[in-house]
């Protein structure tokens, strides 16, 4: 199974989710059974790693993050993904809209379909600490659902 999570730029929110949910694989011994990637609807940031305030942020849980390179989500994603996660409703437009009948992938918002009370991971780029922390908390309950989907599809 393949997995895709999609923000604007990839370096906050899609990183940390790739990072998180990899993790929890790894804890579930299904690493080698799943793959996880994250890209972002923007060009600005590609090549770069995580924003530093993410990497500090998700380090302190335990998640490292710092081996990821930001890249831009492409058509070609929607063949090479079986589910595609977007961050926010913005994200999902944009990639219903760049899909224009490609591929097979399953697109979602990932809070609406595995967390519940919140549908969008609210973008931390421009605000203080608080909001990578609560990027955090929300990217990890929803991975918890998602391994319990994930482990139900295998
Ligand atoms: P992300 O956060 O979409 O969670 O990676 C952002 C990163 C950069 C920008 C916006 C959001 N930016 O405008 O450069």
């Amino acid at each position: 199974m393949r997995v895709l999570f999609v923000c604007l730029g990839n370096i906050c929110r899609s990183p940390t989710a790739e990072g998180v949910f990899r993790h929890k694989l790894r804890e579930a011994g299904l690493e080698a059974r799943v793959s996880v990637d994250s890209a972002g609807t923007g060009d600005w940031h590609v090549g770069k790693a995580p924003d530093a305030r993410t990497r500090v942020a998700a380090l302190k849980r335990g998640y490292d993050l710092s081996s990821l390179r930001a890249r831009q989500v492409s058509r070609a994603d929607f063949a090479a993904f079986d589910l595609i996660l977007a961050m926010d409703l913005a994200n999902l437009a944009d990639l219903q809209r760049l899909r224009q009948g490609a591929g097979e992938a399953e697109l979602d918002l990932f809070l609406r379909r595995y967390a519940g009370e919140l549908d969008e991971v609210p973008d931390p780029y421009y605000g203080g600490e608080a909001g990578f922390e609560q990027v955090l908390d929300l990217i990890e309950r929803a991975s918890d659902a998602l391994l319990l989907e994930v482990k139900r599809r295998l």
